[in-house]
């Protein structure tokens, strides 16, 4: 089962004593949720007109590049838009600050990636199996190859009626990567060059990155793995906060509306235990290197 460890912080720049920062690290990397019951994100009062699932195009989620500036994904223009964009820069900046003060060691490491906004209600909202986030999943995306480097996320439930944001969570990474690692299929000769020529890529997909990709297409398309896998569901309610590798912990969101999401990427070598990451392990399920 996927360890959720409470951790007593009230404030995004509270400074955090060394002995939480190292049960903090220990339990991150084993592949454990940090879990803040008392850590919500402060909404500002004109804040309150975003709480709609109408401010969402076609996408169930809008983001803010690492650099901040427009959003994407929004039917919101004008100042209403940079009202949103203000609300999740802030956002970027409070989990940043929150990282810094528990896991001082990733400081030198730490690369800031997208924020997002889901304001879409899970349950019920159509999409493709590849896309669907009910099933349980380790996370790869298919045009930001990562080269092996970790995806850490900061999760915060802002839902303004009080509704929890239920996941699923399975078992360990070896587990799963135990499961399907014999039966990936190679990356076809000259495959990573030509996805990135042809703009599918943002930069090269690596080894590594296209069997992140195939473990969680064929853990989605697993019908027997998603319903007898090891499993637990986990409530978390509206005004906590949550930090979790995503690459590496086997998880699902099935029901809530309203979260914020920042994404952070850490190289290996950032880690305390870099032998604990998906790439490291991976590698030596297959006795090869992948990067
Ligand atoms: C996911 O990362 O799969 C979705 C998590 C969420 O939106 O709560
Ligand atoms: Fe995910």
């Amino acid at each position: 089962m996927t360890p959720i460890i409470e951790l007593a912080v009230a404030a995004w720049n509270q400074s955090c004593p060394a002995a939480m920062q190292q049960r903090a690290i220990d339990a991150l990397e084993a592949g454990g949720v940090l879990f803040f019951p008392g850590l919500g994100f402060p909404l500002e009062a004109a804040e309150a007109r975003f709480f709609t699932p109408a401010i969402a195009a076609k996408s169930k989620n809008i983001s803010l590049d690492a650099a901040g500036g427009r959003i994407h994904g929004s039917s919101l223009d004008g100042a209403a838009a940079a009202g949103l964009a203000a609300m999740m820069q802030r956002y970027a900046e409070y989990s940043r600050g929150l990282l810094l003060k528990l896991l001082p060691r990733y400081e030198t490491g730490l690369i800031p990636g997208r924020t997002s906004f889901r304001p879409v209600e899970i349950k019920g909202r159509p999409t493709s199996w590849r896309k669907d986030d009910t099933r349980l999943h380790v996370d790869s995306f298919p045009s930001s190859p990562v080269q092996g480097k970790r995806i850490l996320r900061v999760f915060s439930n802002v839902n303004p009626r009080g509704q929890s944001r239920r996941w699923r969570l399975g078992g360990s990474f070896e587990s799963v990567a135990g499961r399907y690692a014999a039966s990936l299929p190679k990356p076809l000769w000259g495959s990573s060059w030509l996805l990135r020529m042809s703009g599918v890529t943002k930069s090269r997909r690596s080894a590594y990155d296209h069997y992140m990709l195939q473990l969680h297409d064929r853990m989605k398309a697993d019908a027997t793995y998603q319903s007898n896998g090891e499993q637990m569901t986990y409530d978390f309610p509206a005004g906590s906060s949550w930090i979790v590798f995503t690459d590496r912990v086997p998880h699902a969101a099935t029901v809530g509306q309203y979260a914020l999401e920042q994404t952070f990427y850490l190289p290996v070598n950032s880690m305390q235990d870099e032998s604990k990451s998906p790439l490291r392990i991976l590698e030596r399920l297959m006795a090869r290197n992948l990067v």
